[in-house]
This record gives C-alpha cells, sequence and structure tokens, in this order.
C-alpha cells in the first residue's frame, strides 16, 4: 500500500494545529467592561474605541489612528479624504485580495494594474513607475503576506510625481521595514482586523498616519455621515459627503485584547518561519519565499511558497494541496487570478480599469499556495514536521499524479475551514 495519506497511508502529522484566534480572560474582561457600561457601539467616540486609537497608531509608529468598520472601508476613506474620484488613477498591484481595487472603485476613479516582484509578490517600484500618467494621484502598495513593501522605492517615486502613497497593510500587523513599522511607511496605512486577521476583532480596519487633520476628518467626519470635525462633531449637521463606517466598543474590547498578544505573536511567527524556511530548502519544485534585506521582520499574516509542477513530476498544485491536507497539513492558494481577469470586469462598465503587462503577477496566480499564520504558533520542532510532510510527498509525486481534485477545494482560506469544521463539531 501507498505510504501517502491521501491514498491510505499514515499521515505524516497527527497532532492538532493551534487555534485562531487565541483568546483569553483579557478579551473576557475587557468585554465585560463594555458590557456594563452600556455603551456597546454608538457614535464610534467611546472609551474602548478611543484608547484602541492611540495604542495602535502607537504601535504602528506613528502619532494618529482611527478605528473603522473594516479593511476596505479604511482605504475608501483616506481616497476620499484626499479628494480622489472619478477622471483620477491608482495604481494597485495586479496581486492583492479584490478589496483594494474595490475600495478605489467605490470612489470612481480608475485603476491601473502594474506588475509585482517576484521575489515578494509586492508591487514592483519599476512597474508602478510605468504606470504613473497625467491623471495618477494614488498608488496603494500591499504588504501582501505580511512582507513589506519596498517603500522606500515606491515613496521616492511617487514625491517626485506629486503622487499620494496608501500602504495597504492588511496582512501586515507588526511587520518592520527598515526597522519602521508598517503601516507607518506611506502617507497613510490601512489595516484589517477581520476575522483572519493577525490582529482581529470578527470585522474591522484601522487607518494611521502622522497627519492629525487627515485622521480626524475620518474619525469624526467621513466615517460618520460627513458630520464636522471636534466642537463641530454634531448630530444632523453634515458638512461633508460620509459614510456610517463605525467601529463599536464590543470590537474595540476584543481588538484591545488582542493588541497585548500581537508583539509577542508576531516575534513568536517570525522565529517559527524562519526555522521552516530553512527546513523546506532544497526541495526541487517547492520553493518557500523568503526575506529582502529590508525586512525587518516579516509579520507572516502567511508564509507562503511557490509550487513547479515541472518540478514536482508534473503534479498539479491542486494535486500537491490535496496531498499535503491529507498529510495533516492545511494549506491552500489564493488569488486565482490577477485582478484584471477578473469576471466582474467583463460585467460591469462602471468599473474603470486599465492594466499594464503583468508577467510575474499571472506566474505566481499559477505557483502560489501557503501555510496560514496560526501553524506558525506551534511549537518549533513542529516546523520540522511542515518540512517532513513536504519532503515525504517529493518523494511520492509519480504517485500523486493520478489522483483527482477539484482546483477549487483549495483556493480557500485553510483557518476558516478549520473553523467551520470546528464548528460543524
Ligand atoms: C490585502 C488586503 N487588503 C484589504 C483587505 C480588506 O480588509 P477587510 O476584510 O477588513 O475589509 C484584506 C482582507 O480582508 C486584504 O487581505
Amino acid at each position: 500500500m501507498s505510504e501517502l495519506a491521501i491514498l491510505g497511508g499514515k499521515p505524516a502529522v497527527t497532532g492538532a494545529w493551534p487555534r485562531w484566534p487565541v483568546l483569553g480572560q483579557r478579551e473576557r474582561e475587557l468585554m465585560d467592561e463594555v458590557l456594563a457600561s452600556s455603551l456597546w457601539g454608538g457614535t464610534g467616540l467611546g472609551p474602548k474605541i478611543t484608547e484602541l486609537n492611540s495604542k495602535f497608531a502607537a504601535y504602528c509608529d506613528t502619532k494618529y489612528g482611527a478605528a473603522v468598520a473594516n479593511g476596505t472601508v479604511s482605504m475608501e476613506l483616506c481616497l476620499q479624504a484626499w479628494g480622489i474620484g472619478p477622471g483620477d488613477e491608482v495604481v494597485v498591484p495586479a496581486a492583492t485580495f479584490f478589496a483594494t481595487s474595490v475600495a478605489v472603485h467605490h470612489q470612481g476613479a480608475t485603476i491601473v494594474y502594474a506588475d509585482i516582484d517576484p521575489k515578494t509578490a509586492n508591487l514592483d517600484p519599476a512597474s508602478f513607475e510605468a504606470a504613473i500618467g497625467e491623471h495618477t494621484k494614488a498608488v496603494i502598495p500591499v504588504d501582501i503576506a505580511g512582507h513589506p513593501a519596498d517603500m522606500d522605492a515606491i515613496i521616492a517615486i511617487a514625491r517626485r510625481r506629486g503622487i499620494k502613497v496608501l500602504e495597504d497593510a492588511a496582512q501586515a500587523h507588526g511587520a518592520i521595514y527598515k526597522g519602521r513599522k508598517t503601516g507607518s511607511l506611506g502617507d497613510a496605512g490601512s489595516f484589517s482586523f477581520q476575522q483572519s486577521k493577525n490582529m482581529q476583532s470578527g470585522e474591522g480596519g484601522f487607518v494611521c498616519s502622522n497627519d492629525g487633520g487627515f485622521i480626524d476628518l475620518i474619525h469624526y467626519s467621513i466615517g460618520k455621515f460627513g458630520r464636522g470635525v471636534r466642537e463641530k462633531y454634531a448630530g444632523h449637521v453634515h458638512y461633508n459627503f460620509g459614510w456610517n463606517a463605525c467601529y463599536t466598543e464590543i470590537q474595540a474590547a476584543i481588538a484591545l485584547g488582542q493588541l497585548e498578544r500581537l508583539e509577542k505573536q508576531t516575534a513568536y511567527r517570525f522565529e517559527n518561519a524562519k526555522r521552516l524556511i530553512t527546513e523546506l530548502q532544497g526541495i526541487e519544485g517547492f520553493t518557500p519565499f523568503c526575506y529582502e534585506p529590508y525586512c525587518t521582520r516579516h509579520g507572516h499574516h502567511l508564509l507562503m511558497a511557490r509550487f513547479e509542477a515541472g518540478g514536482f513530476e508534473g503534479v498539479s498544485r491542486a494535486q500537491f494541496l490535496a496531498a499535503l491536507n491529507a498529510e495533516g497539513v492545511p494549506a491552500s492558494s489564493f488569488y486565482p487570478m490577477p485582478l484584471y481577469e477578473q469576471p466582474v470586469y467583463g460585467t460591469d462598465p462602471k468599473l474603470k480599469m486599465r492594466s499594464l503587462p503583468c508577467p510575474e503577477t499571472e506566474k505566481i496566480c499559477r505557483e502560489v499556495l501557503f501555510f496560514e499564520q496560526n501553524l506558525l504558533l506551534a511549537e518549533p520542532d513542529r516546523m520540522g514536521e511542515i518540512a517532513g510532510a513536504v519532503r515525504k510527498l517529493r518523494r511520492g509525486a509519480k504517485e500523486l499524479l493520478g489522483i483527482k481534485v477539484k482546483q477549487d477545494d483549495y483556493m480557500g482560506s485553510a483557518v476558516l475551514r478549520q473553523a467551520r469544521k470546528t464548528a460543524a463539531q
């Protein structure tokens, strides 16, 4: 009989992986305080949100911050605060979660998709520069998986051309670029506190910046129906057009608890990731992403790798992922196509978009796979188990060729699939 678990053999890994989120007494205490206060939501200016705004902004090495409903609306509010709208162009990498694009489209601006650097899967500064036209008003580099984008190079180009830089750090809480925290590097930084993120409150988002007037505009006004800022903040007087982007006190209580764990967890994940990357070296067809010299610390929302069928006896990525999951190692892939190929562009003529050639994006969409952050919270010696499972599959690669799998089964989030499985039990 085959040794491979997917063909009836014994799984390489039998121990459970750490559950996400990590929850402790602290979240319960903070939540109890909110419940007892009777202020659960309301204006979005309550004490827990105020505390979170200053604490998370400080954590990100910025002076000011505003918690908002989610990490998509957070970017939209930034673009709105800068007056970006129809006729303006915003450069976005073609390999990111569609949320980055959604924020631009909701402002009615035109997206120009640019290619990625194959070493990091982040916006390639040269492609960004090539994408700039006379209407370019902003660029949104994304710190994908938690590896910082090459912000100095991007900012230098942007400054020369008067372009705003909005760092989409939704996947990069606690990551560090040349000694500076992600989120602090551009004109503004945007985070997500959605369920799968390394700091989360179910849903939620955050904008941080050193520009107090800009944060006030988002916090008091355009995130709250366009009311006036500070002393002009009043129930039914509207000076701007805005959204209901309110975060709640209940969410802030959870986020404050999660924030207390963030630094330790981020450092722990980074150490485990370095161990895992070392253990994964030299496997033909399977190449983990490493760190660029400017990456002081990777935030590791994900640990990504490239899977090349050609180096793996012709096994497809979906076959490999099915087999790896059967071995007891959750892994997935994402972003099945460059964003400019998303079907919505064929059906909704409102969405304005053009694209540069993006060969690296097209390649990564075919090759990428990832382990989610919760695996990196396991005991250090379990990193060897992950690498061991990959090596086991490499040895048995020829046997995998015949297995039948649906590619779609491995496009989701392993953490969410795990959560659904746990909930169903
Ligand atoms: C790169 C990126 N940008 C933006 C978002 C949007 O965040 P949210 O889900 O909080 O709206 C996400 C994740 O969801 C993301 O991964």
